[in-house]
């Protein structure tokens, strides 16, 4: 058996830190795909020339094209357009579908078999399209997003606590845009709840501050949006997969019932493995939870029927 292959489609901030990490990792090898020209062939003999510098064994190519790209078991679709500041992410529906849907039949025309994990925004709706695209089994494409959002929970309890970050196991769900449901019951340090760690005030403001984290750093750098976290949190779902890790991440996952909601893509808890999303785990929600979770899935419907009337998908 050789090494695993990894593709990285679009060869920005997110896709380059992705490609880079999974190298350092040694997942396996990887091929960082770009239209534009010559751009992801220097990023890639970039990597490549640093690595002897800690003897890491991946080898990195850059490509416009996707011949390089064939038979690879993971494929990491990073393509699209960032957001501006003041902008949401749902507002990239129209221009970013058209970018997913070309590049999904590319990546399906060469690696038939491989797992998909989509990154673009908006994110749940983007995974959507890639899904019926590429005609795939919903265990094979899923989204990267609540990496990210937990992330971020995590590091506004540990700034609020002063706490080690370590300690802090974060859980949030729904969609990746401002609809989505940081879930405080099942954020614990050490197994407590925050709740009964941060008074309730103060808990609504690290949620609000969550659900903007993406928009907050989009109005810090001016161009462009977040792409350290983001590349970390998907890197670390590639490297599940590669390992048969069975991590438990919340990931936006294709529900069939899962939570009340049907056929639609929405961040859940998961299991991910060697087959992609092996689980949707369905923890116990209450009145409340469950009413915010529906109000971000109504988001999420609401692009999946906007996309439908602009003719991308059925
Ligand atoms: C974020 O939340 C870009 O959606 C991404 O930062």
């Amino acid at each position: 058996m050789g090494r695993k292959k990894i593709t990285v489609v679009g060869a920005g901030h997110v896709g380059e830190h992705v490609a880079w990490m999974c190298a350092q990792k040694e997942l396996g090898d990887v091929v960082l795909v770009d239209i534009i020209e010559d751009m992801p062939q220097g990023k890639a003999l970039d990597m490549r020339e640093a690595l002897p510098l800690e003897g890491w064994d991946s080898n990195i190519i850059g490509s416009n094209g996707y011949e390089e790209t064939a038979d690879s078991d993971v494929v990491v679709v990073t393509s699209g357009v960032p957001r501006k500041p003041g902008m949401s992410r749902d507002e990239l529906l129209d221009v970013n579908a058209k970018i997913i849907k070309s590049v999904t039949e590319q990546v399906v025309k060469y690696s038939p078999n491989c797992i998909m994990i989509m990154v673009a925004n908006p994110l749940d709706a983007m995974t959507y399209l890639a899904r019926e695209v590429s005609g795939f089994p919903p265990n094979r494409v899923f989204g990267q997003a609540g990496a990210l959002d937990l992330t971020r929970f995590c590091c506004f309890v540990s700034m609020e606590l002063g706490i080690s970050t370590k300690d802090i196991q974060a859980m949030v769900m729904g969609g990746h845009g401002d609809t989505m449901v940081p879930l405080p019951r099942y954020t614990t340090v050490r197994g407590v709840p925050i709740t009964q760690l941060i008074p309730p005030d103060r808990i609504e403001a690290l949620i609000e501050r969550t659900r903007k984290g993406g928009g907050e750093i989009v109005a810090l750098l001016k161009t462009g949006s977040a792409y350290y976290a983001p590349a970390l949190g998907t890197t670390q779902m590639v490297e599940s997969v590669i390992k048969d890790k069975k991590r438990i991440l919340p990931c936006a996952a294709y529900c069939q019932g899962e939570y009340g909601i049907n056929n639609l893509y929405v961040g859940v808890p998961v299991i991910i493995g060697a087959n992609g999303v092996e689980k949707i785990l369905e923890l116990e929600l209450d009145e409340k939870e469950k009413a915010a979770l529906k109000h971000s899935a109504d988001a999420v419907q609401n692009l999946v029927d906007a996309m439908r009337k602009m003719g991308y998908v059925k």
